[in-house]
C-alpha cells in the first residue's frame, strides 16, 4: 500500500517506520525539523522517504493522522484533498493540557473528523496501543497469541485495508463496529493510557478481547 503519514512524532514516527518494514511505500511528513522526517525515511529503509503533508496525501492511497487534536486542522489544511481515501486517526480528541476528551458521549473525534474530511473513508484505529510498545510488538509478530487491536469504521472495505494494517504491525484486529463506535473507543483509550503512564504495569499494557473474537457470543 501508499501510506502518507500525517504527523511523525511517537506514533506517527514509529507506525510509519513498522509499515515501511512491513513493505509499504511510506512518506512522513509534518514535524518542525524537516531533517527529522529525512532521518526517519533513512531509518526505516529503502520503502520510505520524507515529504509535505501535500505530498503525502496526494501520493497515498492510505492516510495516518497522528496528531495532537488541536493540530487537526492544520494539518489536513496542508494535506489538500483527502477525498477518496482511507483516513486512519489514532488523534484523542484531548484539550490542549491533555487532561479530558473534548469531544465525547454524544459524539467521538473519529465521527468529528468525519466531517472535516469530506469524502476521506475515517477508520479509527491504532488510538488503544501506548507507542512505545509498537516495535516490540512487530518484532513477536508471528507468534500466535497476539494482542488484540480495537478499530471502527464505515466503509467495509476502508476496514478491510486497516484490518491488514493492524496484523502487519503484530496485532489481531478487533471490529468494535461503526464509526459512531469511537463514542465508547475514545473514551476507553483514555482508560489504556490512565493504565499505561498511571497504572503499576506502564506502558507494556495489552489485553486480549475473546468476547468479540468469539463472535459477540
Ligand atoms: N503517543 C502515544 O502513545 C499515543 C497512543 C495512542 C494515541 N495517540 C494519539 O496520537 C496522536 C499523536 O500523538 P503522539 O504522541 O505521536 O504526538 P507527538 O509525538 O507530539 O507527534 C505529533 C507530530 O506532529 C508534529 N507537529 C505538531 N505541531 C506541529 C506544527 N505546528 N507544525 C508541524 N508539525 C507539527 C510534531 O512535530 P515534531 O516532530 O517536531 O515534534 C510531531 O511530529 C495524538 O492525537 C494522541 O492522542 C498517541
Amino acid at each position: 500500500m501508499r501510506i502518507g503519514i500525517l504527523g511523525s512524532g511517537l506514533m506517527g514516527g514509529k507506525l510509519g517506520t513498522i509499515f515501511a518494514r512491513a513493505g509499504h511505500d511510506v512518506v512522513f511528513s509534518y514535524s518542525h525539523d524537516e531533517k527529522k522526517l529525512e532521518r526517519l525515511a533513512r531509518d526505516a529503509g529503502k520503502n520510505a522517504r520524507a515529504g509535505t503533508p501535500s505530498d503525502a496525501a496526494s501520493e497515498s492511497d492510505v492516510l495516518l493522522l497522528a496528531v495532537h487534536w488541536s493540530r487537526v486542522s492544520d494539518v489536513l489544511r496542508q494535506a489538500g484533498g483527502v477525498s477518496g481515501k482511507v483516513l486512519i486517526t489514532c488523534a484523542l480528541p484531548m484539550n490542549t493540557s491533555d487532561t479530558r476528551l473534548v469531544v465525547a458521549h454524544t459524539s467521538s473525534g473519529a465521527e468529528r473528523l468525519a466531517t472535516k474530511a469530506r469524502g476521506a473513508k475515517v477508520v479509527s484505529a491504532f488510538g488503544t496501543v501506548p507507542s512505545e510498545v509498537l516495535f516490540g510488538v512487530f518484532a513477536r509478530r508471528r507468534r500466535k497469541t497476539r494482542p488484540s487491536l480495537l478499530y471502527c469504521g464505515n466503509g467495509d472495505d476502508a476496514k478491510k485495508v486497516v484490518a491488514r494494517l493492524i496484523r502487519d504491525v503484530g496485532f489481531d484486529p478487533v471490529d468494535v463496529g461503526p464509526l459512531k463506535s469511537a463514542r465508547f473507543l475514545e473514551p476507553f483509550t483514555l482508560a489504556i493510557a490512565h493504565l499505561a503512564y498511571e497504572g503499576r504495569k506502564g506502558p507494556e499494557v495489552a489485553y486480549r478481547f475473546e468476547w468479540y473474537k468469539g463472535g459477540g457470543a
